[in-house]
């Protein structure tokens, strides 16, 4: 089985939503082997989101990321897990993510989109350190 790395992001664990993540997920046969919630500090987020140093969002990306608690989450599945996972919450920017998409269905903007996924299973094995140790 293959494994990556979901956060349910601030917005959602603010609006309620970690039950009904959680069960999109488990509903579509995926199996979750590790959860924790905490909060990042400013300078987690920064080390976290380290690939997105430069871009232009980044300072808004990480003061949101560390606005409230978080539920990091290791999901497991058989096959491409990582690839799996980013089509299942859909594209990153909600309007643009599939119907019945995560995403889609509850994100509210680019920044706020809810989940966040691995992109690729060598950075889920780094994502999952980073959190799991
Ligand atoms: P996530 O999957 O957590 O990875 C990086 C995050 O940056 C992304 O989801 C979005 O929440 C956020 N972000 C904000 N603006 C952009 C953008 N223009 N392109 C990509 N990601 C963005």
């Amino acid at each position: 089985m293959g494994r990556t790395l979901v956060i349910i992001k601030p917005d959602a664990v603010e609006r309620h939503l970690i039950g009904e993540i959680i069960k999109r997920f488990e509903t579509a046969g995926f199996i979750v082997d590790g959860i924790k919630m905490l909060r990042l500090r400013p300078e987690d987020a920064r080390r976290f989101y380290a690939v997105h140093e430069g871009k232009p969002f980044l300072n808004e990306l990480c003061e949101y990321m560390s606005s409230g608690p978080i539920v990091p989450m290791i999901i497991k599945s058989d096959g491409e897990t990582f690839a799996r996972v980013r089509k299942f919450i859909g594209a990153t920017d909600p309007a643009k993510a599939e119907p019945g998409t995560i995403r889609r269905d509850l994100a509210i903007n680019m920044t706020k989109n809810s989940v966040h996924a691995s992109d690729s299973s060598e950075n889920a094995e780094i994502e999952i350190k980073f959190f799991f140790g």
